[in-house]
């Protein structure tokens, strides 16, 4: 039996941490082997690139684009080497909140031009691709105010705010970069609406991950 490989996406706020969570426990409570990960941070390495690129340093310094697309696919070459190829290798179900997808939206809405992403795919992701990528679809006025009321709960000494201060209009480009993935490949990518109530989300997800495990051997029913 071959590992299936899940990824979720979406904009800041679009519900993806809280989808993740109730995926991973719906499978566990199945009995079946799970393996939660997110990007970037998903290793001990990756979350040292994680703070580096989310934090803002006191030197006020930011990373120029290609820097930063850089250390992202560092971390991805990090977390794919010892975490996501081996856990497909056992044949287990690996969830990743954001992947290259992300990398599409975001450091494409920064400028960076579609060319170098595909010549860093072909070295870093050697054609590995997400068998499903469910994409939380949300307009990021809304979804900012989430983010807004959560950095509030964390505190004032809530650092990883460097995405969330971007402009609206930042985080409008990265939305539709994000549609425009989900239009180019309808059959990876599962587009839902993140408005909807939590538990009419997670059902939504449901009905597309449910055939996938079962098509890839995984007892669902
Ligand atoms: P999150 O994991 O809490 O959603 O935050 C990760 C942030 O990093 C988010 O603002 C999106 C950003 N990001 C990129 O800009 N490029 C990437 O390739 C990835 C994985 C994340």
């Amino acid at each position: 039996m071959q590992g299936v490989f899940i990824t979720i996406e979406g904009v800041e706020g679009s519900g993806k941490s809280t989808q993740l969570l109730r995926l991973s426990e719906r499978l566990r409570r199945l009995g079946l082997p799970v393996v939660v990960s997110k990007e970037p941070g998903g290793t001990a390495l990756g979350r040292e690139l994680r703070r580096l690129l989310l934090e803002r340093h006191v030197s006020g310094e930011t990373w120029c684009p290609e820097a930063e697309l850089l250390l992202f696919y560092a971390d991805r070459a990090q977390h794919l080497e010892t975490v996501i190829r081996p856990a497909l290798a056992e044949a287990k179900i690996v969830l990743v909140d954001r992947f290259e997808d992300s990398t599409r939206a975001y450091q494409g809405a920064s400028g960076v031009p579609e060319s170098s992403l595909d010549r860093l795919n072909d070295v870093v992701l050697r054609g590995l691709k997400p068998h499903l990528t469910v994409m939380l679809d949300m307009d990021p006025e809304g979804s900012l105010q989430r983010v807004e009321v959560r950095n509030l709960a964390l505190g004032s000494e809530y650092a990883e705010t460097r995405f969330d201060e971007a402009t609206l209009d930042f985080h409008r480009r990265v939305r539709n970069r994000f549609l425009i993935i989900a239009q180019k490949h309808p059959n990876r990518v599962a587009l839902i609406p993140a408005r909807n109530p939590v538990d009419q989300v997670e059902a939504s997800i449901w009905v597309r991950v449910a055939p996938l495990l079962r098509s890839a051997g995984f007892g669902v029913d």
